[in-house]
């Protein structure tokens, strides 16, 4: 079969349902909005139980439980720092899982497949808001283009499944993402979550200046992860199509911005400092979200309230998390 007869439709609520990675940031958010929506048979892994690296363990996993839905929120992701530093890791692990995950999703033709990518997948210069159709017309950003790489592989794979085998399999690019189950760590995480635990460490030990990498002027766009949740499960119900969709709030703000909002949000009250002879990745990164729109979902969580929530969620859940 190779061609597409697929409406999209109400998922199943019964139907075996896999969230692959739905321990992290994304896929716990996709967890929680799933079961809210009343889906009663969710399969879930830690890395620990089944490491999405080892082939033979997927295939044999999508054998026993047969999915016929499931969420690729399963990656390794890191900020710019930890990009740089482990490429290698970066292309090959990213890789390793998603063609395993959907090689073995193919051999069970699980019906419904939505692979997560980044928005660092488009081209460092690419005019701006980014179209989802500026895919592959320009140089990536050098500081994470291993990860990108196998991102935009992905995307492939689900582009040629649908084309040979006629599995209405989708792909979604969030922007920058926080919220409820982030990484704090300060050599792993994301802009983000790196500042609200700078800036909430300052506050806590009396500093007076926080010093930041960068000019500060880079514009960049931020998704609550609960709004992320909220529109994989719409694309799972709404949208059919080969091209990858981007999702964001279709709104950014500077860093300077971001960094003053968080500051705000702790209750730092000393100096902003940046520190400008530290890279400052792409100078601007807005998506362009009319293909969503046009499928009709659009972001709900402010900007200041999510941050002021996500701070909230850090400081109850700072013990236990990855710092
Ligand atoms: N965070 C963002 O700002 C952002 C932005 C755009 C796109 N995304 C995309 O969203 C997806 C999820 O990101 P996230 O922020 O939720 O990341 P995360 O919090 O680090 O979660 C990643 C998940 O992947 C699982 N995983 C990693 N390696 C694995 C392996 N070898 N075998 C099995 N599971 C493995 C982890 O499982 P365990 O917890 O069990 O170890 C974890 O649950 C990724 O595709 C990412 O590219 C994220």
């Amino acid at each position: 079969m190779t061609d597409l007869d697929f409406t999209p439709a109400p998922l199943d609520r019964a139907a075996p349902f896999y969230v692959a990675g739905h321990r992290g940031m994304v896929g716990s958010a996709i967890w929680r909005k799933l079961e809210s929506e009343g889906f009663t048979n969710l399969i879930g892994r830690t890395s620990s139980e089944l490491d999405l690296r080892d082939r033979h363990a997927v295939f044999d996993f999508f054998a026993d439980t047969k999915p016929r839905y499931v969420a690729l929120a399963a990656a390794k992701v890191g900020g710019i720092m930890a990009n740089n530093t482990y490429p290698a890791d970066f292309l090959s692990e990213n890789m390793q899982i998603q063609v395993n995950v959907m090689d073995a999703a193919l051999a069970q033709r699980v019906e419904r497949l939505q692979f997560l990518g980044s928005s660092c997948i488009y081209p460092k210069f690419a005019p701006q808001p980014i179209k989802e159709d500026y895919l592959l017309t320009g140089h990536l950003e050098p500081t994470n283009d291993a990860y990108a790489i196998a991102k935009i592989a992905g995307i492939v794979q689900v582009q040629a499944v649908r084309r040979q085998h006629g599995l209405p399999w989708i792909s979604a690019m969030p922007t920058n993402l926080y919220g409820p189950g982030d990484n704090f760590s300060p050599t792993g995480s994301h802009v983000l979550p790196a500042l609200i635990r700078r800036f909430d460490e300052a506050r806590e030990s009396g500093a007076t200046s926080v010093e930041n990498w960068g000019t500060g002027s880079p514009r960049r766009e931020f998704l609550h992860v609960d709004d992320m949740a909220a529109a994989v499960f719409h694309l799972f119900e709404h949208y059919d199509g080969p091209s990858q969709v981007n999702v964001g709030t279709g709104r950014d703000t500077t860093i300077k911005e971001i960094a003053e909002m968080v500051a705000a949000a702790v209750g730092y009250q000393g100096e902003i400092a940046w520190d400008t002879s530290k890279p400052d990745g792409t100078p601007r990164k807005l998506l362009d979200v009319s293909r969503l729109a046009e499928s009709g979902w659009t972001s709900s969580v402010d900007l200041r309230d999510g941050i002021t929530s996500t701070v909230e969620w850090y400081r109850t859940n700072k013990e236990h998390i990855r710092t």
